[in-house]
């Protein structure tokens, strides 16, 4: 275990590159299981989720390769020696088509393995996805779309049992309560691929992570048309090859460490973004009095006039302000000029860090699917916990704005989908430590230690 210890009430200054996407790995990865050939992806983060998602791969019987040195990831189809991978001992015995729970227990977004092994092998054995900290996380639109496509699903034991001799396109509608759904539409869109005939999809998720996807899957042979919008039209192909693909950069990472420069009053260069796929985030923060300056692929944002103004924001599918970004505008509210109001349309339940962020000093109220926020003149250090990936990163993000020192536990929450943040915002002039504690402290050790 380990934790992040932040002095804060330093201003960030300086640039920082911005890694490969979370978000677009895992369902490209998943994807992989789908060509006949190897896949070489370029950009990939290193996270534990796509250790995990590698993992799981493995166990389904690909050969997986990663170079440290570059981030680039191969992944080759089951070959002759391909029961000879290092995680058999952790796979149940069954041909490949099933992936063990204890990695999905890890990491939901290993759900995306369904389609593209039910379009690949014809069957798949996926344990459904329990619940999380942000909200409820149902998967009747994926099994839904999936089942349009002619597969037979059943639930059995946990698991999702789906077989299917051979798929068929259909017109299906993926629109749920909270708008689309982003990994129902990989799974939905990486089976029908290599369903016989034309599928249309209506209510498709539009987030950039799918259009990376779908470019992936172009690039594998697929014939797809209206990625990034609302309708996407696939026309089946008997068989997918290789490809070699550069994910797209992750803009949840990009949209993090903007706020953090954000929240000091400092300002910062992230490079290596897509300006477009954080239109949403740069407006807002331009209107809460940051100057933006946006380049091909960087962005610069300055802070340093004083406080920045509160701005009410309302979370929604891309285009909108993403969910995944709704944490740490909560925690740049927390300290900004004025109260404000925000919103969460995706998991109206996705609120768990506003009793951490109040512990720090925050004056935050939550009602429903909404907090307001009244900002504070400067938040007070603690030691504090978050339970899940965008929720540490705010408590992150508010430790800077603390006076004193601020203790964050569990960074293995980060490590799923931050790829060294410490190490990025050292680069930018905090000072943050990841402590690894060597042995549990006892309460009372540690409250001394504190
Ligand atoms: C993806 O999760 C992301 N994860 C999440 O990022 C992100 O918060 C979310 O999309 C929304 O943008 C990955 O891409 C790996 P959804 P996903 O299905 O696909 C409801 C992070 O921090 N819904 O788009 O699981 C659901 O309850 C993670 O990086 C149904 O009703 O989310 C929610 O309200 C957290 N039925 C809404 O749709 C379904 O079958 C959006 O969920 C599926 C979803």
């Amino acid at each position: 275990m380990s934790h992040f210890e932040i002095i804060g009430g330093i201003a960030l200054h300086g640039e920082v590159r911005c890694s490969g996407a979370k978000n677009a790995a895992l369902p490209i990865m998943a994807a992989a299981i789908l060509a006949s050939e190897p896949v070489t992806l370029m950009g990939v983060p290193r996270l534990a989720d796509v250790r995990t998602q590698t993992r799981l791969l493995r166990c389904l019987g690909l050969q997986v390769e990663r170079d440290r040195r570059t981030d680039i990831l191969v992944c080759r189809p089951p070959g002759k020696d391909s029961k000879s991978v290092t995680d058999r001992n952790v796979c149940p015995p069954d041909e490949d088509v099933c992936a063990p729970e204890g990695l999905l227990r890890q990491m939901r977004a290993g759900f995306c393995v369904l389609g593209p092994l039910l379009a690949r092998r014809r069957r798949a054995v996926v344990p459904l996805p329990g619940g999380c900290n942000i909200g409820d996380r149902p998967v009747d639109l994926h099994l839904k779309g999936l089942a349009a496509l002619g597969a037979d699903i059943r639930l059995e034991h946990g698991y999702v049992v789906a077989e299917a001799p051979r798929l068929t396109g259909a017109a299906i509608d993926l629109s749920g309560p909270h708008g689309s759904t982003v990994t129902g539409t990989a799974n939905v869109l990486s089976a029908a691929v290599l369903a016989r005939g034309v599928t249309i999809i209506r209510g498709a998720a539009m987030e950039p992570e799918i259009v990376d996807l779908g470019d992936f899957l172009v690039k594998l042979g697929a014939r797809i048309e209206g990625l990034g919008t609302g309708t996407i039209r696939i026309e089946g192909v008997d068989q997918l090859g290789g490809a070699t693909h550069r994910l797209i950069p992750d803009r949840i990472e990009a949209a993090t460490l903007l706020i953090a420069a954000a929240i000091t009053g400092g300002s910062a260069t992230v490079t290596g973004v897509v300006p477009e796929h954080l239109h949403a985030v740069l407006e807002k923060l331009a209107a809460a009095g940051a100057v933006i300056v946006a380049g091909a692929d960087r962005v610069s944002i300055s802070a340093s006039n004083g406080r920045l103004r509160a701005v009410d924001i309302t979370a929604r599918p891309f285009p909108g302000v993403p969910t995944d970004v709704q944490a740490q505008w909560t925690a740049l509210s927390s300290v900004a000029d004025g109260a404000c109001r925000v919103e969460d349309r995706v998991f109206p339940g996705r609120f768990l860090h506003v009793a951490e962020l109040n512990r720090l000093g925050a004056k935050i109220v939550c009602t429903g699917g909404t907090a307001v926020v009244t900002g504070v003149g400067r938040l007070s250090g603690a030691r504090v916990t978050a339970h899940d990936l965008r929720a540490s990163a705010a408590l992150v993000l508010a430790g800077l704005a603390a006076d004193g020192r601020t203790i964050v536990e569990r960074t293995d929450h980060l490590d799923r989908g931050y790829q060294r943040l410490d190490r990025k915002l050292r680069q930018l002039g905090v000072r943050i430590d990841r402590v690894l504690y060597l042995h549990r402290l006892s309460d009372k050790a540690k409250q001394q230690s504190w």
